[in-house]
């Protein structure tokens, strides 16, 4: 297992509001020390577009893989590690080719086109329910769900245990600080074994009844004589899960907050126009998702960033810091959705390991929005205090209620 730096030392926010829109840190970072060298978490920290964009991009000075991360994947157990084969997070080109081509049969821009109606029920559904009450809680009943039916459906999970499949999935991927280490791993281990123990059964079935989801997807793929076994299957749908749900879950949550807070005349512009939802979500993954960033390790030495780096040494890419760049995008500390460089940010990361969850992530923002605007004409803020309401989760502080009045 690896030995996990934990970020929190080097922004030493005092406040969860602080670390939930941490843009003025950036800005002085950005102004200051675009790099900067941490000797607490003994690791270097870059912030600018291009040096983000270097050290993401360029793997032959900047690796993957390496001893010590910033990431938490899966759990200390035999159920819940991520073998070779599946684990795309930390390998470089060339291995990291075959394996990425490998998961590529799960998300075929094809497979996104089937997918699409059945995504779109899924939030149909839910504002339906959201229909049904005049006050509603756009995190719980919203924008948290979301990403978790979209998923345990495209894996073709039973409806009936979509509840208890969450429940796995919350724990797997719920982050460690020191305080509470031994137990959150313990709780780890033990969703990872349940998981595991559920999952397996499901796909060997599967083989035999091959069908339009994710895990056929995965079953039927084949690269150079390669393909997945059954236990690479299972461990495949976690990383899946830790990738791809608390993450969209994060971005649709902070949009619902920025539409509330940030702009209120956006709403009406978008209902007005539903066709500006993309553009609506690219400003947000620049502006509101605020929390990316990724390590490498520097295979050798270099002075590529303009300061000497060692064979080694840990760097941190701050992405999010990169997409308020000055010299990247005009006017950055201010949201507007209709700036030309809006597909600029590297909030999906950039180069070999770019997200291969970004068109769904997208797919799912946009007919988000386009569904719920098409169903409520106004939306308005009810009182909240945003620190009571934010919880330490994998993309940081994430929110966990956002009371909201909806007006047919
Ligand atoms: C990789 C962000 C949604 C699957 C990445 C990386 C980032 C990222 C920054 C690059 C990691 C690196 O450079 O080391 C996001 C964000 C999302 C999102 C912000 C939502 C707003 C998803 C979804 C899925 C997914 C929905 C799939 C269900 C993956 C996978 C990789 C990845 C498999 C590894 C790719 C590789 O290493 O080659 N994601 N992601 N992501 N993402 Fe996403």
């Amino acid at each position: 297992a690896k030995n996990v730096t934990q970020l929190d030392k080097i922004t030493n926010f005092q406040t969860r509001s602080e670390e939930f829109f941490p843009i003025d840190w950036y800005k002085q970072k950005l102004e200051e020390s675009p790099i900067f060298y941490d000797e607490t978490t003994d690791t270097w920290n870059v912030f600018k577009h291009e040096d983000v964009t270097e050290v993401l991009t360029n793997y032959e000075y900047f690796s993957s893989e390496g001893a010590r991360t910033t990431i938490q994947v899966g759990s200390k157990s035999e159920e819940g590690e991520v073998p070779d084969k599946t684990n795309l997070n930390f390998a470089d080109p060339p291995k990291h080719r075959k394996r990425r081509s490998l998961l590529q049969a799960a998300f075929t821009p094809r497979s996104l086109k089937n997918w699409e109606p059945r995504i779109q029920e899924i939030i149909e559904e839910l504002v339906e329910e959201l229909k049904e009450k005049e006050e509603v809680d756009l995190v719980q009943d919203f924008a948290g769900p979301i990403p978790s039916i979209v998923i345990t459906d495209l894996f073709d999970i039973p409806i009936t245990d979509r509840d208890q499949f969450k429940e796995w999935v919350d724990t797997l991927f719920k982050p460690i600080r020191s305080e509470n280490a031994e137990q959150i791993e313990q709780e780890k281990q033990q969703a990872a074994m349940e998981y595991y123990q559920y999952l397996f059964p499901i796909i060997v079935e599967k083989r035999q009844n091959l069908s339009d989801d994710i895990i056929s997807d995965l079953v039927r793929a084949e690269v150079d004589g390669e393909s997945f076994t059954d236990d690479e299957i299972v461990r495949t749908t976690m990383l899946l899960l830790g990738a791809g749900v608390e993450t969209t879950a994060h971005l649709l949550a902070n949009t619902f907050y920025s539409l509330l807070y940030d702009d209120p005349s956006l709403y009406q512009e978008l209902r007005e126009d539903p066709s500006l939802a993309p553009k609506v979500t690219e400003e947000m993954l620049r502006y509101r998702f605020h929390s990316s960033k990724r390590d490498r390790t520097v295979k050798k030495d270099n002075q590529l960033l303009g300061v000497d780096l060692k064979e080694g040494d840990l760097i941190v890419a701050w992405m999010s810091a990169a997409n308020l760049d000055e010299e990247v995008f005009e006017d950055p500390y201010n949201l507007n959705i209709h700036r030309p460089s809006n597909k600029k940010h590297v909030t999906f990361g950039k180069g070999p390991h770019f997200c291969m969850g970004a068109p769904l992530a997208r797919l799912e923002s946009n007919l988000t929005l386009t569904t719920f605007v098409k169903a409520f004409s106004k939306i308005e803020a009810l009182p909240f205090e945003l620190e009571e309401n934010l919880v330490e989760s994998a993309t940081g502080q994430s929110l966990t209620h956002l009371p909201a009045k909806l007006y047919r």
